[in-house]
C-alpha cells in the first residue's frame, strides 16, 4: 500500500455534515438498527405520497432485495416539484456548450419543471405507458437529462444507450429491453467534432421494427433521414404540449430505469435499478460524501450514459436542489486547460472526475491548470478506476493547490451509489485508498475458499447485506443475475473487485478479479471484444486481455489466430480494429493485436487467459505453472513475438 503521506482532516472540514464521531455513530446504527436508520432517512432525504410498510426484506441467496415495500413516491418530484415553492428560479442545471464562445445556459428548478412536463406529455401522446421503456441515445444536452426525469415523471423506464456506442449496440440494447421510444438528437458535438446520433438510430433501428417514435432533439442542424409517422421534432412536440403534467405515484420497488453494463461473459446486462432505494442512496451519498451545502455548483465530469452520470449529474444533486453542471465537450478542447476555465467560469465547488482523466491532463504539466485560479473549489472526488497514489497528488496538488480533500469513491453500476468512500469531514486519507464504508454497506474480504479473511488482508471484495440502491434484476433474466453475483460465495454480493485492508480498516481496490476491463474508466467485457474478433470471415479464435496503461488505466491486448489459410497483415489488423469500432464503439478499440498461430489451452481446450495476461503485462519470466498446457510451443512462439510495449 502507498507510502504516500496520510492527509488529516482539514479545518476547513471541521463543520462538515459528518464527523468522525457522527460518522461513527451512524454507521454502528445503520448496521445494528437499519429499519430504524433507513426510516429516519427516507424521511429525512425524501418526499413520500404514502409512507412504506416494511423498510426491507432481502434474500441474497435469490438475489432479491425489496426496499420500503407499500411506500409511493415519484422521483421526478423529488428532483424538482418540491424544491419550487422556495427554490423554484435556483439554477438546477448549468450548461456549458462544446464551444467556448457559445453561451453557456442556466435552467433554474422552474424551467426544468416545465421541459420535463411538456416532454412528459408528449411521451404520453405517444402512448408510452407506466413500465414501458424508452431509449436515450443524446449528446450531453439539458434534454438528456429532461429526458430522463420525463420517463420518471410517468413512470417509463430509460435505458441510457452512451453516445459513443454504435449502431449494433444501440440495436441491441434496443432489443433486449423492448424499447418502443428513442429520444435523440441530430448530431452531438465533442471537441469540435460532430457525432452522427439520428444516423446511427436510424441504422440500429433497421433491426428494431418495434420502435414506433423517435424524438429527435436539434443540436446542430444537420441534414438527417427522416421517417414520416416514426420521427418528431423534439422543439416542435413540447412547444405544442402542455406545460403541466401530474407526476405518477410510483411504489418504491418500481423499475427507475435499466442499465447496460459489462460483465466477464457474454453481452452486456441490463442492470435495473428501482425508484425509493435508489434515490435515497443517490440523495444521502450526494449530500455526505460531497459534503454538499446549499447554493454549492457541483460538477461531475461523467457522460450520463454511464451510471456515473445518472446518480451524480442528474438523480442525487437534484434530489437535493443542487446546481448541476453538464459539459459537453471534452477536457483537451480547445486545449488542456478547458476543464480549469469552466470551473472558474461557473464557480465550481465541488468537481468529480475519473483518475485517466486526471492522468491525461497530468501529462500536459501543470501551465494549463495555473492558467486558471479555482479558488471555487472546496473538494474533489474520483471515480471509476483506482487511482494511483502519483495521480492522487498531483490532483491534490496542482488542480486542489493543497486545499481541498479528495474523495475517492468506489461502486459500481449495479450499487447504483457510492459504497467505500472518505467523508470529507470524517476521514483522514490515504492517497489511493477508497477507504471507508458508507453508512449501510457492509464489505467484507473473502479467501478463494469462501471463508473471510479477518483485520488486515487481501482477498475478494464482497457485500455482506443489502443496500438501498442494490441492483434489482438483470432485465429479463433473473437467474443471471443470481449466477453473477450470489452464486460464487452464497450469501453474499460478489462485486468483482478484489482489494486489501490495513490495519486502520480503510479498504484499497485492486481491480477487477474477473474479466473485465476497465479502459479509460469504460467498462468492457474482454468477451464481447471476441465476439467483435471473430466477426471477421478471416478469424478462427480471440483471446483478450488487459495490460497496464499509463493513461487509460487498462489498454486491450487481443491474441488472434486468422484461419488457416490467410495470411496475417496490417490491412487485416485494421479490418479487426475497425470491427470492434462498429460492434460496439470507439472506446473498444484495440491497443494491441498480436498474430497467434495457436492460444495457449489445457488439454481440456480451455484457453489459459492467465498466461496470456503475463504475456501482456510483458511478465514474460514469471508466466507460473505451465504444467497442464497441451502444447507449451504455442507459449514460447506468444513470447517471442510479443507485440505488447516493453
Ligand atoms: C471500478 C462506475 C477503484 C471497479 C461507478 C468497479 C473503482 C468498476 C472505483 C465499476 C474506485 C469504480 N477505485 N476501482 N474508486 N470506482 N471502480 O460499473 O473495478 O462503470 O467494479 O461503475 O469500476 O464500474 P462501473
Amino acid at each position: 500500500m502507498s507510502e504516500f503521506p496520510i492527509h488529516p482532516v482539514p479545518a476547513s472540514f471541521t463543520d462538515a455534515h459528518i464527523n468522525a464521531e457522527r460518522y461513527a455513530e451512524m454507521y454502528r446504527r445503520s448496521v445494528d438498527d437499519p429499519e430504524g436508520f433507513w426510516s429516519d432517512m427516507a424521511r429525512e432525504f425524501l418526499s413520500w405520497e404514502q409512507p412504506w410498510e416494511t423498510v426491507v426484506d432481502y434474500d441474497f441467496h435469490k438475489g432479491e432485495a425489496h426496499w420500503f415495500r407499500g411506500g409511493k413516491l415519484n422521483v421526478s418530484y423529488n428532483c424538482i416539484d418540491r424544491h419550487l415553492p422556495l427554490r423554484g428560479s435556483r439554477t438546477a442545471l448549468i450548461w456549458e456548450g462544446d464551444d467556448p464562445a457559445t453561451d453557456s445556459r442556466h435552467i433554474s428548478y422552474a424551467e426544468l419543471h416545465e421541459q420535463v412536463c411538456r416532454l412528459a406529455n408528449v411521451l404520453k401522446a405517444r402512448g408510452v405507458n407506466k413500465g414501458d421503456r424508452v431509449c436515450i441515445y443524446m449528446p450531453m444536452i439539458p434534454e438528456a437529462a429532461y429526458a430522463m426525469l420525463a420517463c420518471a415523471r410517468i413512470g417509463a423506464i430509460h435505458s441510457v444507450v452512451f453516445g459513443g456506442f454504435s449502431p449494433t449496440a444501440i440495436s441491441d440494447r434496443i432489443q433486449d429491453a423492448d424499447c418502443q421510444t428513442v429520444i435523440t438528437a441530430d448530431e452531438g458535438l465533442r471537441g469540435g467534432k460532430t457525432v452522427a446520433l439520428k444516423s446511427n438510430v436510424d441504422t440500429a433501428l433497421e433491426s428494431c421494427p418495434g420502435v414506433h417514435s423517435c424524438i429527435v432533439v436539434r443540436r446542430t442542424g444537420a441534414d438527417i433521414g427522416w421517417q414520416e409517422g416514426r420521427d418528431l421534432w423534439y422543439h416542435e412536440a413540447t412547444a405544442a404540449a402542455a406545460a403541466q403534467c401530474p407526476p405518477e405515484p410510483m411504489d418504491a420497488e418500481d423499475p427507475l430505469f435499466i442499465l447496460y453494463t459489462s460483465g466477464s461473459t457474454g453481452k452486456p446486462k441490463g442492470v435495473l435499478h428501482t425508484t425509493g432505494g435508489y434515490l435515497l442512496q443517490a440523495a444521502m451519498t450526494f449530500k455526505y460524501t460531497f459534503d454538499y451545502r446549499e447554493d454549492e455548483v457541483f460538477w461531475c465530469t461523467a457522460d450520463v450514459g454511464w451510471v456515473t452520470g445518472h446518480t451524480y449529474i442528474v438523480y442525487g444533486p437534484l434530489a437535493n436542489g443542487a446546481a448541476t453542471l453538464m459539459f459537453e465537450g471534452v477536457p483537451s478542447y480547445p486545449d488542456a486547460g478547458r476543464w480549469w476555465e469552466i470551473v472558474d467560469k461557473h464557480q465550481v465547488n465541488t468537481f468529480y472526475t475519473a483518475p485517466t482523466a486526471i492522468r491525461s491532463l497530468h501529462a500536459h504539466g501543470d501551465e494549463p491548470v495555473k492558467r486558471s485560479s479555482r479558488a471555487s473549489l472546496r473538494l474533489l472526488g474520483s471515480v471509476g478506476e483506482p487511482i494511483n497514489p502519483e495521480a492522487w497528488e498531483w490532483y491534490y496538488r496542482t488542480v486542489g493547490d493543497s486545499r481541498c480533500p479528495i474523495v475517492d469513491t468506489w461502486w459500481q453500476t449495479e450499487t447504483g451509489a457510492q459504497m467505500i468512500t472518505p467523508l470529507p469531514g470524517a476521514t483522514a486519507l490515504k492517497p489511493g485508498a477508497a477507504s471507508m464504508p458508507f453508512f449501510g454497506v457492509q464489505p467484507a474480504l473473502l479467501n478463494e475458499d469462501g471463508s473471510e479473511i479477518e483485520g488486515p488482508g487481501s482477498g475478494y471484495l464482497v457485500i455482506k447485506a443489502s443496500w438501498p440502491s442494490q441492483i434489482r434484476t438483470i432485465f429479463g433474466d433473473h437467474q443471471r443475475l443470481v449466477d453473477t453475483y450470489f452464486s460464487h460465495y452464497p450469501g453474499y454480493y460478489f462485486t468483482g473487485d478484489g482489494a486489501s485492508r490495513d490495519k486502520d480498516g480503510y479498504y484499497w481496490i485492486t481491480g477487477r478479479v474477473d474479466d473485465v476491463l476497465n479502459v479509460s474508466g469504460h467498462r468492457m467485457g474482454t468477451a464481447e471484444v471476441e465476439s467483435a474478433l471473430v466477426l471477421h470471415e478471416d478469424i478462427a479464435e480471440a483471446a483478450v486481455v488487459g495490460f497496464p496503461h499509463d493513461i487509460k488505466g487498462q489498454g486491450i491486448y487481443c491474441f488472434v489466430t486468422p484461419m488457416d489459410n490467410v495470411e496475417a497483415s496490417a490491412k487485416l489488423e485494421a479490418e479487426l480494429i475497425e470491427l470492434c469500432v462498429q460492434e460496439i464503439g470507439a472506446i473498444a478499440k484495440p491497443d494491441v493485436i498480436q498474430w497467434a498461430p495457436g492460444l495457449p489451452k489445457t488439454r481440456s481446450g480451455k484457453i489459459m487467459r492467465r498466461i496470456l495476461r503475463k504475456i501482456a503485462e510483458n511478465e514474460v519470466d514469471n508466466l507460473g505453472d505451465t504444467s497442464t498446457l497441451a502444447d507449451p510451443a504455442v507459449v514460447d512462439h506468444l513470447v517471442a513475438n510479443r507485440a505488447g510495449p516493453a
